[in-house]
């Protein structure tokens, strides 16, 4: 445990350090006897800190209900009511504790100086400074269990919204991670001292009320300030939302095209790019910044204004308490001790005022991650099914992106039976990875059904699915880590001679024992040292691990050389004969001779399905009752040469 090694350490250190060092080298003989004066204050302290952490941990430790059956955010719920629940009882005694020093001050000067005794001085002094020491102690408490809660957070919520985020992002961009930022934001918030604000804001009132008992108009001034800071936090408010707001929109496009800079440095330094691209990322930010500092500006005037009129309302209760005693009806004591308590009042108003930003991102965030985690788990847990045939059924798909009118698939349908393989041709832009994403099941189709199995793929569990399933995406990328992690998909718990065979399902094991460090070798990000070409066939390894019942490659040749388009078709035909269904997309004809259907796609309509010549031959001889005879298929067709399917 860390803390108790650290108690471990310090008094040690401590000691040597206070002695001096000339000290310690005189005074070797008396070490020991020393040390056995210390020892008991040395465990008692080292006890105390221990129970201290216990209790911190205890504290902001969740009931002890099981956690099964309970969502990420029942769970974290139930961590934060449990814990706000126990700040709020501490911050209530820390505020009543700090009356300690008004009322001190008062008896001081109403009691003791009037009876000029001592003894009562001391009595009271020790007294105060005893409430003082538990009010620390109260204090240190409250912030370490609201510390431990922010971990909390990240541990319980973490893990559910990175996989929301990559279960949920979209095709087109590798996803956002800005609800990851939100959470490290709320973490934050939770463990600053504008949270200690919000434990502190519902005492006010008792101040006030304390401030109205010594005297009524005394209360009343206060009440004034209190209410004019409240009508200026909401002006503050007012004035600088729309400004933060704007400044957020634009900090973020700025932030975007700082990424996207990052990610495509090639391109900008081949091309001489970067000086329009660092101009483009500099005005987003000059907008933002410019925009956040005449906000800022604002707040800041206010925040000014605000702890004027603080201090002057202070000023004033001492000012009228001080009439108000010329007239005997008041003490001195009594004019100090509320000017006092009024400050503590409006302390906490005044924070807000300058919390109040952060308070409405950190809502803000909070909600992001909440919609984050909550959009994962309305995925119900499914029924666990047997192993797939492979049988892929897909009936009379419609897919619309969202907010658009226009159909990028439209009323596609075909049948393969287990072991069937499937060529996709078309033109680009016809919508071939959009069927090939809705095939896989990352893009949920707007109308029509795909079934593998005669089960619908949004009814099959997502990972089972996952396990079943292959999929080469058109953009390869591979991840961080060795090529090994990289074919068996990041799974360290299954045996290596799995990776083997699909890597030699691939075709791909002589490749990889040929790099230097074999499968061994570390990629970057980017994927180096692989070049393009190599990317693919490992990724081509990836798709095939676990002998899937179907796979989809989204034009796996595009990078290939004559060897490895070689040592695909070759895959191609092992992975036939070992029965697995294959939907491959291609530009190329090489490919249509091995397989069973082809399926012409143009504008997101099926122009043609069926056995490769007999497609081939309609296109190419259109009937009367074939009007559509596409040059673009039938030119593939020609120039494909001796490995084109012959038209008959
Ligand atoms: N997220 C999207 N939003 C809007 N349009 C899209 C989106 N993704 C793809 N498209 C459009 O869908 C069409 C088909 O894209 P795609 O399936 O990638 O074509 P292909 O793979 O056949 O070249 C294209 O015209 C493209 O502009
Ligand atoms: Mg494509």
């Amino acid at each position: 445990m860390t803390a108790r090694d650290a108690g471990e350490d310090r008094p040690g250190g401590g000691r040597a350090g206070d002695d001096g060092e000339a000290a310690a080298a005189v005074a070797h003989a008396g070490a020991g006897n020393r040390r056995s004066r210390w020892e008991p204050l040395r465990k008692a302290l080292l006890g105390a800190r221990t129970l201290w952490a216990q209790v911190a941990a205890r504290l902001g430790e969740p009931s002890d209900r099981p956690a099964s059956g309970r969502t990420a955010m029942e769970e974290w719920r139930a961590v934060a009511r449990r814990t706000f629940v126990t700040v709020g009882m501490f911050s209530a005694c820390v505020n009543l504790l700090m009356l300690t020093l008004p009322i001190y001050l008062f008896q001081i000067s109403d009691r003791v100086l009037t009876s000029r005794s001592t003894e009562t001085l001391v009595m009271l002094s020790l007294l105060a400074i005893g409430l003082i020491v538990v009010l620390a102690l109260l204090d240190t408490l409250r912030r370490q269990v609201l510390g431990r809660l922010a971990t909390r957070m990240e541990t319980i919520l973490g893990g559910p919204v990175l996989a929301s985020i990559v279960a949920t992002a979209p095709v087109s961009d590798g996803g956002n991670v800005q609800p990851l930022r939100s959470l490290h934001q709320v973490r934050g918030f939770i463990a600053s001292p504008t949270m200690l604000i919000l434990f502190d804001a519902p005492m006010a009132p008792l101040y006030f009320a304390v401030v109205f008992l010594i005297h009524r108009d005394l209360g009343l001034i206060a009440l004034g300030a209190g209410l004019a800071l409240v009508a200026i936090a909401v002006v503050n408010q007012r004035a600088t939302s729309a400004r933060l707001a704007q400044a957020g929109r634009h900090a973020s496009m700025a932030d975007a095209q700082a990424e996207a800079l990052a990610r495509n440095a090639q391109v900008i330094n081949a091309m001489g790019m970067l000086d329009s691209g660092v101009l483009q990322w500099g005005r987003d930010q000059a907008r933002a910044l410019s925009v956040q500092i005449s906000a800022l500006d604002r707040s800041f005037w206010i925040s000014g204004v605000s702890r004027f009129l603080r201090l002057v309302a202070q000023i004033a209760i001492l000012g009228w308490g001080a009439y108000l005693a010329l007239d005997g009806y008041l003490t001195g004591g009594m004019m100090i001790a509320a000017s006092i308590i009024a400050g503590r009042a409006l302390q906490p108003l005044e924070g807000m005022i300058e919390g109040w930003r952060n308070l409405v991102h950190t809502r803000a965030a909070y909600q992001a991650v909440r919609a984050c985690v909550e959009a994962l788990h309305s995925e119900k847990p499914r029924l666990r099914l047997p192993r797939p045939q492979g049988r892929l059924t897909v009936d009379k798909l419609l897919y619309l992106p969202p907010g658009t009118k226009e159909p990028i698939l439209n009323g596609v349908s075909f049948e393969l039976q287990p072991g069937e393989s499937l060529a996709i041709v078309g033109p680009s832009g016809s919508g071939k990875s959009t069927l090939a994403r809705i095939l896989v099941g990352c893009l949920f189709p707007t109308a029509g059904k795909v079934r593998l199995d005669s089960t619908e793929l949004r009814n099959w569990d997502r990972n089972q699915f996952g396990e079943f399933t292959g999929y080469l995406p058109q953009e390869v990328e591979l991840f961080p880590g060795s090529i090994k992690d990289n074919v068996c998909r990041m799974r360290g718990d299954l045996p290596d001679d799995q990776i083997y065979r699909a890597a030699m399902l691939a075709g791909v094991h002589d490749m990889i024992c040929h790099l230097p460090a074999g499968y061994e070798t570390v990629l970057e990000r980017n994927g180096a040292p692989l070049s393009g070409g190599q990317k693919q066939r490992i990724a081509l390894a990836r798709t095939f691990f676990g002998e899937p019942s179907m796979v989809v490659l989204d034009e796996p040749n595009s990078n290939l050389d004559a060897a490895g388009e070689q040592a695909l078709t070759e895959a191609m035909l092992r992975a036939r004969r070992m029965g697995i269904t294959i939907v491959v997309i291609t530009q190329r004809p090489a490919l249509l001779n091995i397989v069973d259907k082809v399926l012409i796609l143009r504008g997101g309509r099926s122009e043609a399905f069926g056995p490769p010549r007999e497609v081939l031959r309609r296109l190419l001889q259109p009937g009367p009752t074939q009007p559509v005879s596409q040059p673009a298929v039938a030119a593939n067709a020609g120039a494909s040469g001796p490995a084109a399917v012959p038209a008959e």
